[in-house]
């Protein structure tokens, strides 16, 4: 029985096959014409099958309101000598649906270079799949290390495979902006390029000497969107504030609380003192770069960051001083809530969900969904607090420290090792959350901060295969470490077979 990851929640193998060659025809539902040009573009480099369309196709993708119970992403495989029935409720779940025959089919298929002499044989099999967690995220830092969008589209090709549901880039940070905004050319002309880099952890005083840029184009983010969501992935962007904002600061000063000020794209790594102002041209500002993020990015979700924000500007500044009287709050440090509160309002009244980093879980606007990251025990204090929550708990998913206390090991995040049994075991419900706090857990992501990656292979040394354990956890919630190594094992080889220069 093949061993597929993430663990579907149903599946019974039979002996016999289906096999695709030449004159395998596709019986194609109504709805069901993205998974089925999906189907094609992952097997055609490979094994060079047509797969046209036929009312006489034995090989069926349709959509089935009748199987509403599977949700959005859930899927029925139906394997037999003589046909194959892959139907979902939803698009999205007959996607899923293609990546499970990718990884039925012989490992080969998943090469990007023709393959000659394989039989393209599926096991007879029935399958019902319904993920635990319709959050299953992987965030990647472009704002750390900039990374090129045909990096990306490989990186969500990958992501898809293992049926994560959102792509969290991380497009602005001290270190460098990466969106263009009409309004505002100097973020990614100033802000995209610093002129070095710091070598070694937060506190390090050496200097790589190297300089470091990179943007987007609309076109190519545009792109990416449409690219991802062809393969069921949604692309969520976030733009850091108020804090985090060192590279938006160095093009345009007078966003800052000293306009006087000039200051460079940082060449650190750790917090920034310094953050955005709290006038009103700086709350127009955020507006204006949203609604150009929400132009390009159809996520019903939009990151504001939000976290590690100090207040020493705010605290030493009149201006800020009188916002916060103004506004009635009962100090400076106030208006971090407050700041986020109006942001917030502005991505509600559009229609979208903002998403903030939680330093507590109780601190940010309530129609907020939260990501808590530094101590597990704050899931449960956003929950309750009725915030939706997704578990990125650094301990768990943060693929920045290294996989092993290996001195061989490449450059890591100091402070610890994030193994592959730590990823597997994390589970993002907390045991003490009671029915109603449990429901509100979205699911759980990957972060891979970037300030010691910089090339495509590392970031997949990192993230590989780490993340197959989280992808596997979140999507079936089953505990079962055993099972996962042995299946792990035979999925190595699709990671090989896709180029993939994983983590041995
Ligand atoms: C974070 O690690 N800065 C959320």
């Amino acid at each position: 029985m093949p061993a597929l990851v993430p663990r579907p929640t149903e599946a019974t193998f039979r002996p016999g096959h289906f096999t695709l060659d030449a004159d395998t025809s596709l019986h194609i539902g109504e709805g069901a014409e993205q998974a089925a040009e999906l189907l094609r573009t992952l097997l055609a480099p490979a094994t060079g099958l047509a797969l046209r369309p036929s009312p006489d196709g034995r090989f069926t993708l349709a959509l089935d309101p009748g199987l509403g119970d599977l949700g959005e992403e859930g899927y029925a495989l139906a394997v037999d000598p003589n046909a194959v029935l892959l139907r979902a409720a939803h698009p999205t779940g007959l996607l899923r649906g293609i990546q499970t025959i990718r990884q039925l089919l012989p490992t080969q298929a998943l090469s990007g270079l023709p393959q000659s002499g394989i039989r393209w044989l599926l096991p007879c099999a029935d399958i019902t799949d319904v993920p635990r967690h319709p959050w299953r995220g992987a965030m990647l830092d472009v704002a750390r290390h900039f990374q090129p969008v045909s990096y990306l589209r490989r990186y969500v090709d990958v992501l898809a495979l293992h049926k994560i549901s959102v792509f969290h880039l991380h497009l602005t940070d001290d270190q460098g902006w990466r969106m263009p905004v009409a309004a505002y050319p100097k973020l990614t002309e100033v802000g995209g390029h610093r002129a070095e880099s710091q070598i070694g952890p937060a506190g390090s005083d050496a200097y790589d000497g190297v300089p470091h840029g990179g943007s987007y184009t609309r076109a190519e983010l545009a792109d990416l969107v449409r690219y991802a969501a062809a393969r069921g992935v949604t692309v969520m962007p976030e733009i850091e504030m108020p804090g985090h904002v060192r590279a938006a600061l160095a093009a345009y000063p007078r966003l800052g609380n000293h306009p006087e000020h000039t200051l460079d794209v940082w060449t650190r790594w750790g917090v920034c003192d310094t953050v955005l102002g709290v006038h009103d041209e700086v709350l127009d500002f955020c507006r204006t770069v949203l609604d150009e993020v929400m132009d390009v990015f159809p996520s019903p979700y939009i990151h504001l960051g939000g976290e590690e924000c100090p207040t020493t500007e705010w605290t030493q500044s009149a201006a800020a001083r009188g916002r916060a009287a103004a506004e009635g709050l009962a100090n400076p440090e106030a208006l971090h809530g407050w700041f986020l509160g109006q942001i917030g309002d502005f991505l509600v009244r559009r229609g979208r969900r903002p998403v903030g980093w939680a330093e507590t879980g109780a601190e940010l606007p309530l129609d907020f969904t939260v990501m808590t990251w530094r101590d597990s025990a704050h899931t449960l204090t956003a929950a309750r607090r009725g915030h939706p929550v997704v578990s990125a708990y650094h301990r768990a998913t943060y693929l920045d420290y290294a996989q092993s206390d290996d001195p061989h090991e490449p450059p890591a995040q100091p402070g610890g090792v994030v193994d592959l049994h730590s990823v597997h075991g994390h589970d993002p419900v907390p045991e003490e959350a009671d029915a109603e706090s449990a429901g509100r857990v979205l699911g759980t992501q990957a972060q891979l901060w970037t300030e010691f990656v910089t090339t495509p292979a590392h970031i997949e040394y990192l993230t590989y295969p780490r993340l197959c354990a989280l992808a596997d956890r979140g999507w079936s919630g089953a505990a079962d470490w055993a099972d996962f190594r042995s299946r792990l094992g035979e999925h190595t080889a699709r990671l090989d077979a896709l180029g993939v220069r994983h983590h041995p």
